[in-house]
């Protein structure tokens, strides 16, 4: 990814100065700091950053810069990259399936948590890992909706199994904790507060005081308009329901953030390719690019159209189907997506939000794909709610 050192004031500036014929996504610093002082002034606890949402180098250095020094890693690259950024950064392997070839290189690099899901897995971290301060938490799921998709298929023991999960933590001389991961943005109340009471049954049922309880990522970016994710409703709900359920001695918290951190603090600026004769709009980034997730969890609706001198469209809004640029024809964003009836060929269309799952997901895919992030000082929207 090709990251630029100018910093413009904002995506329209650069768009109407250089005109650019590709996909190109746009940072901006202070956008993010904001984001982390939200997490470390109301999280009541700490607050750990998930590498696999956003690993642009920018982004890292600006979340040092912030103060974050502890981060989700999925795999040995990712510790490798956090490593060259911050030595001394606290790594947490929450990654609840490994091989034995990434244990060992979790241990050379000092990994100070693990998480698990199953006995066979916990086995495998038990004949390579210290024991000496290092914790295991014991993934569980509960099924509780809630979120745009949850991860409950492929990971978390169930609560039955947790228990006995955790006795053996236990039991092996490491430190116990419990983590669960609500699904990815996760919109609904009382989400968390039902996952914590069920931790706090797994631990009494399995006889353990737990050090630490991990609440997850799962916390909602700005996908939609309409639905301002109101982060501190969810923090608010985390430290009574906590106290309530584990009574005396409550177990440290921490989260970890991807999408609610990183995600307000970049937007994707993509061109209309062609409008074909039937009305369906090319824009040159899609499914396998920047826009990968609305496949998964549907389409955003925080969008802005502007022609190459930019000009802001703002003709009456229309249903238009909407394709990226690649051969494919899964290549699809939306059937129903309102456009502005002023929209012609060459102007840029802006998705706000899209930090998260989109420069870390791009493919080079019939050889399209966002590889260019500019800064910006100001990502701010004109958009109406
Ligand atoms: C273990 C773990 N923690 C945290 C996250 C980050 O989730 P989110 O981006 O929804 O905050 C993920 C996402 O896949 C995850 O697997």
């Amino acid at each position: 990814m090709k990251v630029s050192k100018i910093i413009w004031d904002s995506p329209v500036q650069y768009l109407r100065s250089k005109r650019p014929d590709f996909p190109i996504a746009f940072f901006s610093p202070q956008t993010l700091q904001n984001k982390v002082q939200e997490f470390t002034h109301h999280f009541p606890g700490l607050v750990t950053y998930a590498l696999k949402a956003n690993p642009d180098s920018a982004v890292l250095s600006n979340l040092i810069a912030a103060g974050i020094d502890s981060f989700d890693v999925a795999s040995p690259p990712e510790m490798d990259q956090v490593r060259r950024l911050a030595p001394k950064a606290v790594l947490h392997y929450n990654n609840p399936v490994r091989s034995n070839l990434e244990i060992a290189h979790a241990v050379k690099m000092n990994v100070a948590s693990y998480s698990v899901d199953s006995n066979s897995e916990l086995e495998k971290l038990a004949a390579q890992v210290p024991i000496q301060n290092t914790e295991i938490a014991v993934r569980f799921k509960l099924p509780v909706k809630g979120a745009a998709y949850d991860f409950g298929s492929k990971f978390g023991a169930d609560p039955k199994e947790a228990i006995s999960l955790l006795s053996k933590v236990k039991s092996l001389g490491y430190t116990p904790a419990l983590t669960f991961h609500p699904g990815t943005q996760c919109t609904q109340p009382g989400v968390w507060r039902t996952y914590i009471i069920a931790a706090a049954k797994i631990a009494t049922d399995a006889g353990v005081t737990i050090a630490r309880l991990n609440v997850g990522g799962g916390f909602p970016s700005h996908r939609i308009a309409k639905e301002y994710p109101h982060l501190r409703d969810k923090f608010e709900e985390i430290a009574p329901a906590t106290a309530l359920a584990f009574g005396e001695n409550p177990p440290e918290l921490v989260c970890e953030p991807g999408r609610a951190i990183v995600a307000d603090a970049y937007c994707l600026a993509t061109r209309v390719k062609a409008i074909r004769d039937d009305n369906a709009v090319f824009l040159n980034d899609g499914i396998y690019g920047g826009l990968s997730e609305c496949l998964l969890i549907g389409p955003l609706d925080r969008l802005e159209v502007f022609s190459s001198s930019g000009k802001n469209r703002t003709g009456a809004l229309h249903p238009r189907t909407v394709f990226g640029p690649t051969c494919d024809s899964v290549d699809k964003l939306n059937d129903t997506q309102l456009l502005p009836d002023d929209l012609t060929e060459e102007d840029y269309v802006i998705f706000h939000g899209l930090g998260a799952y989109s420069t870390s997901l791009t493919t080079r895919f019939n050889g399209y794909g966002v590889n260019t992030i500019q800064n910006v000082m100001d990502l701010s929207d004109n958009i109406k709610v």
